[in-house]
């Protein structure tokens, strides 16, 4: 790694590198992640351990803060969350003016800056203190509460108060599938799959999201304002949008009756974009061990549900071809942390246009730390250079002349 940020002054040379697969943009101390041997950790926990151990509301703390939180920081954290979860009544114009066919992730993008101009305090640049803290739990107990409200616009159903009773995996659900005289409380299974699925998610260093929450953070531009730019980011389906993908991909192959090689040989061929949803990775060049977790908690969710999912079998039919043909092992294809998740949250009933507004709720941590860190390190506004292709000096023609 040569750094050259000291420079501060064009140096005349560029270093051209599309998609920024070589490119450092930052020095971080909140996740780690070693792609040839697929591993991943939270400010130095391994993901596995802290998949099997931690809530998500611990394990943001910890990416927020860099330490795991002892009972009173969790008792604090865990309040501030409770107390932040309501949303302005006025808010509630906002998603009756909007189609009941309105994408979730447009919603959720859009509602983020609506909800901090509700709180104009947010919309000031805090890294530390109780400014910092307040805003942070905001956004994390709101993100929710905003997520569940679209869907429930989406079907014409009445919005569902938080219940401060419950813990932050069965709120959400509380406020998605509660009904007016049915009150929605879910298995244990099925909180902590939720709970695991957005450990999972959590934080992945610079990834394309994250790095936008970095890019407009840089501008100095505020919380709110830089992680609903990073919502835009994750809902493409080369990234977070790529969960709901996997599951049309595999509706696609099960109601088409084709053999899966089909499929295959479509992804391998270089005539069409068609690539399969849910396998390769940038980083990840042996496996990436979230998929590997969230395979087995699929079995383990539909085992307890009593529950079989048909596209579950075609997944592992992929997963298993994938891995015996030469194309997909020469150019390190495996499956992602996309590729299993979608059957999770199938087997939990999250709707599939939901998929990756859940990837959003289990992200925020990660994004506000990086905002956060990149005001503590007072990085540079993010400018790259650009090698120019176009004409050179022309002169102006008048209309009529053209
Ligand atoms: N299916 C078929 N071929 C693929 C796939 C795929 N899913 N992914 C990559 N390839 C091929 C490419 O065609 C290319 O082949 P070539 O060398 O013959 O030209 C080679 O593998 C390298 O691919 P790149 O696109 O250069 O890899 P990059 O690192 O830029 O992209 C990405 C990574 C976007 C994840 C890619 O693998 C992809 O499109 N996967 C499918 C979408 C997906 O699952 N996205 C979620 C990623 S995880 C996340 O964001 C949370």
């Amino acid at each position: 790694c040569i750094d050259i940020t000291h420079l501060r002054k064009e140096t005349g040379c560029i270093t051209m590198d599309q998609g920024f697969g070589n490119t450092g943009s930052c020095f971080s101390s909140i996740t780690f992640v070693d792609g040839g041997k697929g591993i991943l950790r939270y400010r130095g926990y391994p993901i596995e351990e802290i998949a099997e151990k931690a809530t998500f509301v611990e394990t943001a703390y910890l990416i927020l803060n860099g330490e795991l939180p002892n009972s009173d920081q969790l008792r604090v954290f865990t309040a501030a969350l409770r107390e932040h979860a309501f949303l302005h009544e006025n808010l509630k114009h906002q998603f009756a003016g909007l189609p009941t066919d309105a994408p979730p992730m447009a919603i959720l993008s859009s509602m983020l800056n609506v909800v901090a101009c509700f709180h104009p305090e947010v919309l000031q640049v805090h890294t530390s203190g109780p400014g910092f803290d307040r805003t942070a739990a905001l956004l994390l107990s709101k993100v929710r509460t905003i997520a569940a409200w679209a869907y429930r616009t989406a079907n014409g159903k009445p919005f569902n108060h938080p219940n401060p009773n419950l813990s932050y995996c069965a709120n959400f659900l509380h406020m998605m599938f509660s009904e007016p005289y049915q009150e929605y409380i879910p298995l244990p299974v099925v909180e902590k799959a939720l709970n695991l699925f957005l450990v999972l998610h959590a934080d992945h260093e610079q990834n394309c999201s994250t790095s936008t929450v970095r890019v407009v953070g840089s501008s100095r531009a505020n919380l709110f304002s830089s992680v609903s730019a990073g919502v835009c980011a994750l809902w493409g389906p080369l990234h977070g949008g790529a969960n709901m993908a996997v599951i049309e991909m595999l509706e696609e192959i099960r109601s088409s009756g084709r053999p899966i090689t089909d499929y295959i040989n479509m992804a391998k061929a270089k005539n069409n974009s068609f690539r399969l949803m849910g396998f390769g990775h940038r980083v990840y060049k042996n496996f990436d061990p979230r998929s590997l977790i969230l395979k087995k908690q699929v079995d383990d969710v539909l085992k307890a549900l009593n529950m079989e999912d048909p596209l579950l079998d075609i997944a592992r039919e992929l997963e298993v071809k994938t891995l015996q043909d030469d194309y997909f092992k020469e150019r390190n294809l495996y499956p992602n942390v996309d590729f299993y998740s979608g059957i999770l949250l199938r087997a939990v009933g999250i709707p599939l246009n939901m998929y990756p507004v859940m990837f959003a709720i289990g992200r925020m941590p990660g994004w506000i730390a990086n905002w956060r860190e990149l005001h503590d390190h007072k990085q540079r506004i993010s400018r790259p250079r650009q090698i120019y292709t176009g004409e050179t000096t022309r002169s102006f023609v008048p209309v009529e002349q053209r």
